[in-house]
């Protein structure tokens, strides 16, 4: 017999949505949330370049271990899935 799992969609609470920019771009996020994880709801997969072939880096482990989604921000290299989101944070990519 199968049972369906409750819905506990209205159990989430949000925080208030903050803005930030991605290479001059506008975004919405909820405060707090991973800098990865508001990219990614944005459909920006590709946030660096290897630096070996050139060839694109987006989010991989999303726990801060395998540097595939290092960004820039205040001009340190950091990884998005450690970073959370706040107003006005200037987030540039590190693609060519
Ligand atoms: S996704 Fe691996 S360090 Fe961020």
């Amino acid at each position: 017999m199968f049972q369906l799992a409750p819905n506990h969609q209205n159990d989430i609470v949000r925080t208030a949505k903050v803005s930030f920019t991605f290479d001059g771009k506008s975004l919405l996020a909820h405060e707090g949330e991973s800098l990865a994880a508001a990219l990614m709801r944005a459909k920006l997969l590709h946030l660096s370049d290897s630096p070996a072939d050139g060839s694109p880096r987006g989010v991989f482990c999303c726990m801060g271990l395998c540097q595939e989604c290092v960004v820039q921000v205040g001009g340190k290299t950091i990884e998005s899935c450690r970073l959370p989101v706040s107003q006005d944070l200037q987030v540039i990519s590190g693609r060519r």
